[in-house]
């Protein structure tokens, strides 16, 4: 029988001890178990802001820094935010890093003209205490795009998915790093909350205008908002 998944204080604390134990080659397998299409999900995230150059953007939970270089590339100005040290220390960007948990990140309210994330939201311990963070962090205006990881719903698709994430990635993840922490990746999609409660999620916090566009067939999906003014506009 498989242990139960980690919540709360248990549950961060496993989620930066297990990056700080992989982040060295991160990139490497990261690459490998996405078969390159994290690069093209990761240009959409960015593109999806729809900011005019020079915006303030935070990459919350930004790892080794590929959205952060991404945005440089866009023309943003772009700070990163993480709680892995591990992984901070393996980041490949000139954008400041700080160390910091993103559901109490250290900066002035409505900051941001921006927020990204990427493969993060598994990983926090509370997806409306993360969306009403990014709300405090973003003007009213700004913009959130937030890519994860999905499940495909094509029933060829799904298969081929389910036995990818069960199988390969674990294989893969043994070989190149660490074996339980890509076991932990397929059992980490039961963290996220179906579309409808997110969107209810990131509407309760302060977003509006919520798009949740999927990605590869669903292989991974973004969650793309504007923070409503104090009239409640998006
Ligand atoms: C799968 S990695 C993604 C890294 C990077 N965003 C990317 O696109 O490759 C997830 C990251 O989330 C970070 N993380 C998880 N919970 C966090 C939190 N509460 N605050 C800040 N970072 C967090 C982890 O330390 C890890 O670096």
């Amino acid at each position: 029988m498989q242990a139960a998944m980690p919540t709360g204080a248990d549950k961060q604390t496993a989620v930066r001890h297990m990056f700080d134990a992989i982040a060295e080659r991160y990139d490497l397998v990261n690459g490998i178990v996405a078969m390159g299409m994290d690069t093209g999900w990761r240009r959409r995230c960015i593109d999806a802001l729809e900011l005019p150059p020079g915006s303030r953007v935070l990459d919350v939970a930004c790892g080794t820094g590929d959205l952060c270089r991404g945005l440089a590339r866009a023309g943003y100005q772009r700070v990163g935010v993480d709680l892995s040290a591990g992984m901070l220390s393996h980041a490949r960007t000139s954008a400041p890093l700080v160390l910091a948990d993103g559901l109490c990140a250290p900066f002035r309210p409505a900051c941001f003209d921006g927020v990204v994330s990427g493969f993060a939201l598994r990983n926090v311990v509370d997806l409306g205490s993360l969306f009403t963070e990014l709300a405090r962090l973003t003007r009213p205006g700004g913009r959130i795009s937030l890519l994860d990881l999905g499940a495909p719903q094509a029933p060829l698709l799904a298969f081929g998915h389910r036995i990818w994430c069960n199988y390969g990635v674990p294989l893969v993840g043994s070989v190149l790093s660490d074996a339980s922490a890509y076991r932990y990746l397929p059992r980490s999609f039961a963290y996220l909350p179906p579309a409808d409660e997110m969107v209810r999620l990131l509407e309760q916090a302060g977003f509006g205008a919520v798009q949740h566009p999927l990605l590869s067939g669903g292989i991974s999906q973004l969650y793309v908002a504007t923070r409503r003014d104090g009239a409640g506009r998006a």
